[in-house]
């Protein structure tokens, strides 16, 4: 939660903070602002809302400066106003700081820095940085920001810059994201990748506890005791094409319509039909560690946690190791009892949803393999875990998760099929099966949206809803669990997820002919009960709208709509029946005039618990 960004270069800084805020955007758009060092003089703008109110602010009256930072932020402590909109100033005017993340302790630091005479101008927790890096001041800008940053508790990224010690970027980090991109007598430094795409693909991830301190000519890294640090610099593989619309309206349909490629670039180099095997040797686990693994945990949030409860189906039937899927904001503040053969697998787009790795480092255990399953290279819980598998589904910029989704379960499968083959669960036959199926999805999904127009047309006709329920079994639960969360975040329509059998023991009381039920029902070894639960629904005058196998041809008779998806392996059916529910909401809400790719109130990141 929280974009942040500073450039010290020669380009012209404000347009280029400017450009980097939007694509970071995703992580809040509560507010926006920016800093830019003038000589003597810190130039500070900051609005309410979005980027683009602070561009007209921009456009209205210039700002100059010759480096500087800028923020976009998602409220947690203090209202978003401009007054609690970031860069927050000390009260000299000489230090301004950015943040993401929460200072835990900043009502007691607050406390003491009152009684020492400061003034406070917000409501928010990073008014106190500014404030302890201007206490320590001394004349060096990192020296400041190295001792205010042990008087700190909670998650944090910060960068600040001052004219007391000018032509310099300071960044810190603990617990979010931070990363410094170093181009050409260039230097930058941003919550994530995404805005130095366009400038260098030389990057360097700063690692918790640790410093970097970004000069006209160079960039050194420091330990929080002050030692020299030499980091290593990366490669970045993605390129800026990627974070375009490309002539789709928004990036959520653009990220949907990727989906097969998305599929395919995760299966490639995987996948060998000839051998009937799956290569997993990059995740860095050793046949050794998975034959020992007895039982596997699964940790996530949001639409993940959707990805892991199917994942365990896949994997509890295709390599017959049980699977706990627990919500990681749940279950680090469990008990945990681990079994000393548990692999721990953290799912996350992101790897920096902040739940996420606490609840894993709550478990993490040397004698326990653990597997991150992440879309975003070198994140934090990706340096945190013993391997990686990475989904290559390229940047997502709409905030509600859809090519990641799909990403995430192929993973998923292909973990299934690794595990299974080394521990020798499923034959030869079975697993190529698989995998030729698997091999068929990115072309089903594209039957899928070669028939988008029919989803928009049908959609048009529920527009107008409060409430739906969505009602799965088995695979089909979580699908409905994604599809209902789908609808609510981007169209604001509220809707419930139920699996089909729990129906009747409440949600069937709500059911009316203003409640509509959206049924996923592909043709598997629960479509019977499927129909059963339909009736149920039918005789309470409640309107059906199903998304169902192409060869079923009982189910328009019980319903009032169908959306078909080709038949594939039960397994796998989740990948096709998640696409109409994708396309459902988009059309919905872009219907309904909602902001499909920054919903009200969410980010795509949240790095706060
Ligand atoms: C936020 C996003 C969701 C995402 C969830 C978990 O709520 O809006 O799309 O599913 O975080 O994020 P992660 O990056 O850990 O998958």
């Amino acid at each position: 939660m929280c974009g942040i960004i500073g450039y010290i270069g020669p380009k012209k800084v404000v347009p280029l903070i400017v450009e980097g805020l939007k694509k970071l955007e995703y992580r809040g758009y509560d507010s926006a602002g920016i800093a830019v060092v003038d000589g003597e003089k810190i130039n500070r703008r900051r609005v309410k809302g979005k980027i683009c109110n602070l561009e007209e602010s921009l456009r209205n009256e210039p700002l100059s400066g010759y480096y500087g930072i800028g923020h976009t932020r998602w409220a947690t402590h203090g209202r978003p106003s401009e007054e609690n909109a970031h860069p927050h100033l000390d009260c000299t005017g000489t230090i301004v700081v950015v943040h993401n993340g929460i200072i835990e302790n900043y009502l007691s630091l607050k406390e003491k820095l009152l009684k020492k005479g400061h003034t406070f101008r917000t409501d928010t927790d990073t008014e106190v940085i500014a404030h302890l890096i201007e206490e320590y001041f001394e004349d060096l800008l990192e020296l400041a920001v190295q001792r205010a940053v042990q008087d700190l508790r909670g998650a944090y990224s910060i960068v600040a810059i001052s004219t007391r010690d000018p032509n310099k970027i300071v960044a810190a980090k603990d617990g979010a994201p931070s990363v410094v991109g170093l181009g050409e007598n260039e230097f930058f430094v941003s919550s994530d990748i995404n805005p130095l795409l366009n400038h260098t693909k030389s990057i360097v991830f700063l690692e918790d506890k640790e410093i970097a301190v970004l000069d006209t000519g160079r960039v050194k890294f420091w330990d929080y005791k002050a030692n020299a640090l030499d980091k290593r610099v990366e490669q970045l593989a993605w390129n800026s094409l990627l974070i375009e619309k490309k002539g789709y309206k928004h990036f959520m349909l653009k990220e949907i319509f990727e989906q097969p490629q998305v599929i395919r670039d995760t299966l490639s180099g995987r996948v060998s039909l000839e051998t009937g095997q799956v290569d997993l040797k990059e995740t860095g686990l050793s046949e050794k560690v998975i034959k020992r693994v007895e039982r596997i945990l699964i940790i996530a949030c949001g639409t993940s946690y959707h990805a892991g409860l199917i994942g365990k189906l896949m994997i509890e039937s295709m390599a017959g190791v049980p699977v706990e899927v627990e919500y990681a904001s749940e279950y680090r503040y469990k008990d945990h009892i681990m079994h000393e053969r548990t692999l721990i697998v953290v799912l996350s787009q992101s790897g920096e949803t902040a739940d996420s790795l606490a609840a894993f480092k709550a478990v993490k255990s040397e004698s326990l393999p653990s597997l991150a399953i992440c879309n975003v290279v070198q994140s934090s819980i990706a340096r945190e875990t013993d391997g990686v598998l990475y989904t290559h589904a390229g940047p997502e910029i709409g905030v509600a998760a859809t090519k990641t989704f799909t990403a995430q379960l192929c993973a998923l499968a292909l973990l299934s099929v690794h595990i299974s083959t080394i521990k020798g669960i499923k034959s030869k036959e079975e697993i190529k099966n698989f995998i030729l199926d698997l091999q068929k999805i990115p072309h089903n999904i594209e039957e899928i949206l070669n028939d988008a127009r029919v989803i928009e047309e049908l959609s048009q006709r529920f527009v107008s809803y409060n409430h739906f329920l969505f009602l799965g079994r088995w695979v089909s639960f979580p699908v409905a669990l994604e599809g209902a969360l789908k609808l609510k975040e981007i169209s604001y329509i509220h809707a419930e997820a139920y699996p089909g059998g729990e129906m009747k023991h409440g949600p069937i009381a709500l059911i009316d002919e203003k409640m509509p039920t959206l049924v996923v029902v592909p043709k598997d070894r629960v479509y019977e009960k499927m129909l059963s639960n339909i009736s149920e629904v039918k005789t309470r005058s409640g309107f059906v709208l199903a998304v169902a196998s192409e060869n079923d041809r009982e189910i328009s008779d019980r319903v009032d709509a169908v959306i078909r998806v080709p038949s594939v392996n039960p397994l796998l059916s989740p990948f096709l029946t998640t696409v109409p529910l994708q396309l459902f909401s988009y059309y919905i809400a872009v219907a309904r005039g909602a902001d499909v790719d920054q919903p009200r109130n969410l980010a795509k990141s949240v790095t706060v618990e």
